[in-house]
């Protein structure tokens, strides 16, 4: 005899293949898109290709299904790194993909012996600063006046944060 049990809800198993790539030359076009949708003052291509050609540069992308959803861009100093570029595909934030780049960066920092993490937002980037200090960071002088382009009043200048990690 057997025995079966019958339930309305079906298990959802979902795969979703991420993975983690160090940028070339060649992924130029789909961060452009990226840093494009996502900044008022925009990096030009070529600041983002000189960026990933730099070789004290660590730059890095996430795909999802092989498509990239997103980059960052570190560069590195004696033992620490700053944060120069994080950017993730609009229809894709706030899903923890910016997280695990962040993760991932961390651990390949780790691996070159640097556990300080720098970085400097603008003070009215509110869910920037909210994804950093949900991930340890803090909040260690302002810049009064660092950026000439205020995201919300053109005509005015913008304090610029710095955030430090330590790991
Ligand atoms: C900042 C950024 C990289 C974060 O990546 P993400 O994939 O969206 O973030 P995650 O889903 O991994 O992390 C989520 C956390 O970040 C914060 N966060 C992300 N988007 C947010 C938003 N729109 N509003 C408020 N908080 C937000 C929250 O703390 C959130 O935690 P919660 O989900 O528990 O509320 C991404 O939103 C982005 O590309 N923004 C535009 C570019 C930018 O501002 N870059 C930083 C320049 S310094």
């Amino acid at each position: 005899m057997s025995w079966g049990i019958t339930t309305k809800t079906k298990p959802i198993i979902k795969l979703i293949s991420i993975s983690f790539n160090r940028l070339s030359r060649d992924d130029i076009d789909s961060i452009v898109l990226i840093e494009q949708q996502n900044s008022h003052n925009p990096w030009s291509k070529n600041q983002l290709i000189e960026s990933i050609l730099n070789p004290a540069n660590l730059c890095y992308s996430i795909s999802m299904k092989n498509k990239i959803i997103g980059f960052l861009m570190a560069m590195r100093t004696l033992d620490n790194a700053d944060i120069l570029n994080i950017s993730i595909n609009k229809a894709c934030q706030g899903k923890g993909y910016g997280n695990k780049l962040l993760h991932y960066l961390i651990k390949e920092l780790k691996d070159r012996m640097i556990s300080q993490l720098i970085l400097e937002v603008r003070a009215s980037n509110q869910a920037a600063i909210d994804f950093y200090l949900k991930h340890g960071f803090e909040e260690i002088s302002l810049r009064k006046n660092y950026y000439m382009n205020n995201s919300k009043h053109p005509n005015q200048k913008e304090d610029g944060i710095i955030m430090r990690l330590k790991f």
